[in-house]
């Protein structure tokens, strides 16, 4: 990235002009080898529950731990804009969701992420009344796993796809400055890029947003349960770290 630090601004003069590449980040090595990839915006997500701690899904993921680990990435000092998520009833209220999103800032984060549309514009307008870029997310909504009963694609039925238009301009209306749209009907993803004014971050959503996310882990291959369909996993650093143990081992004469 040479040096220059990405801005809400740079992200947003993208739309349109180039793909935003996007990946999470929950440690300081990753950090690096991301930022000097050049990726603009790396997002340490709530995700690591599972790819990193080991839970079920992101609904056991605490404050703390998202402090723990945006701590870490922030120690990269990347040119990359660093988003983080606020983790489960982190932002019941507005008043909750300014003191959490505080508390990510602290620890080194410049922009928060949290899930939903309509139902949290509140708390999206007092998160950004308190200086704090906010990034939407919208479709699956990994936080709800339990009620909805597991991941599906969302959009395809005429309701859900007015719905997620519905949420997407509470978003733009409340200040969000781009939205993740997760598992999204490939059409309903590319409607919705066309109509909003902020960018919008695909994954599982099709070509045609104007910037993709992955978890960082499943594109190399060493999430250690489940890839989704969506990933195209480009190498298997899990086997090929096992492989490398294993050389080690025989190199010692164990
Ligand atoms: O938690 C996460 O990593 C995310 C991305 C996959 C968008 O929300």
């Amino acid at each position: 990235m040479a040096g220059s630090k990405i801005t809400v601004a740079d992200l947003q003069a993208m739309k349109g002009r180039a793909k935003i590449p996007s990946l999470t980040a929950y440690d300081y090595p990753t950090a690096r080898v991301l930022d000097a990839a050049g990726i603009p915006l790396l997002l340490v997500g709530d995700s690591l529950g599972m790819v990193v701690l080991g839970y079920p899904d992101t609904t056991h993921v605490t404050m703390a731990e998202m402090e723990h680990h945006v701590r870490a990435v922030a120690r990269a000092r990347p040119c990359a804009l660093l988003a983080a998520d606020l983790p489960f009833q982190s932002y019941a209220t507005p008043e909750q969701a300014v003191a959490s999103a505080r508390r990510l800032v602290a620890a080194g984060a410049e922009a928060v992420k949290a899930e939903g549309g309509r139902s949290i514009q509140a708390q999206v307008r007092a998160i950004i009344g308190a200086g704090i870029p906010f990034l939407g997310h919208l479709g699956m909504l990994p936080q709800h796993v339990l009620e909805e009963g597991g991941y599906h694609v969302k959009g395809r039925a005429d309701g859900e796809r007015q719905a997620l238009f519905a949420d997407a301009e509470a978003l733009v209306a409340a200040g969000a400055f781009a939205v993740v749209l997760e598992l999204v009907a490939a059409s309903v993803a590319r409607e919705l890029t066309q109509a909003l004014p902020i960018p919008t971050i695909g994954i599982g959503a099709g070509p045609d947003c104007d910037g993709q996310i992955l978890v960082t882990n499943d594109l190399l291959g060493t999430s250690p349960d489940y890839i989704p369909k969506h990933v195209k996993v480009r190498g298997d650093f899990a086997a090929e770290t096992t492989a490398l143990v294993a050389r080690w081992k025989t190199s010692i004469g164990a």
